[in-house]
């Protein structure tokens, strides 16, 4: 790459070229880049020394916000503690610690927790655990495993498979899993583009999993798995009763239900767990990110005690499931996961996306008559706002927002013409003014 651009980099490197930056569009980037030094509270620091207002957490990670001191200082001890510990029939207290922390927040049942070190690899463990569970019970039949359009489970091969955004899939088409079906998404602007809070149309589309059902055979269906919201498809809510009929169908075919919470887990629509605000509980439920508040790589499955108890039935000394990572509860990690955990329970911070909501949806409405808005969708402290697309093809207006966002200090998400926000749960009503103004210049600048 040529480019005359002198990066402003803290260490000493003057080549922006090794870095292969994953979901990005490496040349348009390196040419023109955007580069984060620090940050602190609801703020970066760009290496041009501008304070940026996060509006994202990062990328859904940081719920506590920046630089937490705590967080910091039990990574520091752990890691001079006890760098690394296998967990492969071996132990150390701190997994057990975590677990057991995490169980108590969990929905009722879910007490049984898997550690991974991403989402991607939460869902795709999700999926090994529904497939294996099935078979410990004597239903080797079912096999086939449903996503649902727009849905996003990460990047490993299951979690591919199961999600459902074009452009992720389209290069792998051929090694995608087989017996793999999809559900209708549940994105419908004709009729709900503008609602407050969840929108009210669309229960029905949950009733394609009895079209599936009765294609395949219950007894070939192992599992549904869904985003009770979908976050990186562009924050798309699921319709008033669409979860709990999702739950009744799978619950009458014996089929398992995983909610991946990767997004919404940790406080993001205003309970430790969708699964809590929306008063439906899954089989399995998949998180990272916000767990251990961005700060060190990790994820956790939860798993309902009678699926692991399914598990325990053979000889003591045989190993139950063959699955794990070498990083399966690393100390370091779940040190980070248990200074975050403290942190949000002495903060009340599961609540504070309760307690914002409502401004945090007006001040998102707000933005409903300026140029090419064509919905608004807010939950918890989660928003997305889509425009149209401009002559130029799809995406280029939402990049244009985003980049202007950026010049103007804040930073927002996009995926295609759609502007997403899941700002730190410690943002303060002023700072959302400060994000809602920013966001209206940016789009009527790119109108
Ligand atoms: C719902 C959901 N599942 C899985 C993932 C993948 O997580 P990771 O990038 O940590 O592998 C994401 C990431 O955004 C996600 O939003």
């Amino acid at each position: 790459m040529t480019t005359d651009y002198k990066p402003q980099l803290s260490r000493k490197t003057n080549t922006l070229d090794d870095f292969w930056m994953p979901f990005t569009a490496n040349r348009q980037f390196k040419a023109k880049p955007r580069l984060l030094e620090s940050a602190e509270g609801m703020y970066f620091t760009a290496s041009d020394g501008r304070q940026i207002l996060d509006g994202t957490a990062g990328l859904w990670c940081c719920n506590a916000g920046h630089g937490r001191r705590e967080i910091t200082e039990a990574v520091s001890k752990q890691i001079a503690k006890l760098d690394f510990a296998p967990t492969f029939q071996m132990g150390h207290p701190l997994p057990f610690e975590l677990a057991e922390r995490l169980a108590a927040i969990a929905p009722t049942g879910l007490n049984k927790i898997f550690f991974t070190n991403s989402g991607s690899e939460s869902a795709d463990t999700a999926l090994k655990i529904a497939l294996a569970y099935q078979r410990a019970i004597g239903q080797g039949t079912r096999t086939r495993l449903i996503g649902r359009e727009l849905g996003y489970h990460g990047v490993g091969f299951g979690g591919l498979s199961v999600g459902g955004m074009v452009n992720n899939r389209k290069a792998f088409s051929a090694a995608l899993l087989p017996g793999v079906d999809h559900l209708p998404h549940t994105l419908d602007m004709q009729r709900n583009a503008f609602s407050r809070g969840l929108p009210e149309h669309g229960v029905e589309k949950a009733d394609e999993l009895e079209r599936l059902v009765a294609l395949h055979g219950a007894e070939n269906i192992a599992a549904v798995i869904v985003e009770p919201m979908s976050g990186s498809a562009g924050v798309v809510l699921p319709p008033v009763g669409y979860l709990k009929r999702l739950r009744e169908i799978t619950r009458k075919h014996g089929i398992l239900l995983i909610f991946d919470e990767v997004i919404t887990g940790f406080g993001r629509v205003g309970e430790a767990f969708a699964a809590q605000r929306w008063g439906v509980t899954p089989d399995i439920l998949t998180t990272a990110k916000g767990l251990t508040n961005g700060a060190i790589p990790m994820g956790a499955v939860f798993v309902h005690e009678n699926l692991y108890e399914a598990f325990m039935s053979g000889p003591e000394s045989a190993i139950e499931f063959f699955h794990g990572y070498t990083y399966s509860g690393h100390p370091v990690a779940c040190a980070a996961a248990l200074a975050t955990l403290d942190i949000y329970q002495r903060d009340n911070l599961f609540q504070q996306a309760i307690e914002l909501e409502g401004y945090w949806q007006d001040a998102l409405l707000s933005l409903q008559d300026l140029p090419n808005v064509i919905d608004i969708r807010a939950i918890g402290l989660v928003g997305g706002v889509q425009l149209a697309p401009n002559a130029e093809g799809v995406g280029k207006r939402g990049y244009q927002v985003f980049e202007q966002c950026f010049q103007d200090d804040l930073l927002v998400r996009v995926t295609g013409d759609i502007v997403a926000m899941s700002p730190p749960l410690i943002i303060e009503k002023a700072q959302i003014d400060t994000l809602i103004d920013k966001l209206a210049s940016s789009i009527r600048k790119a109108s």
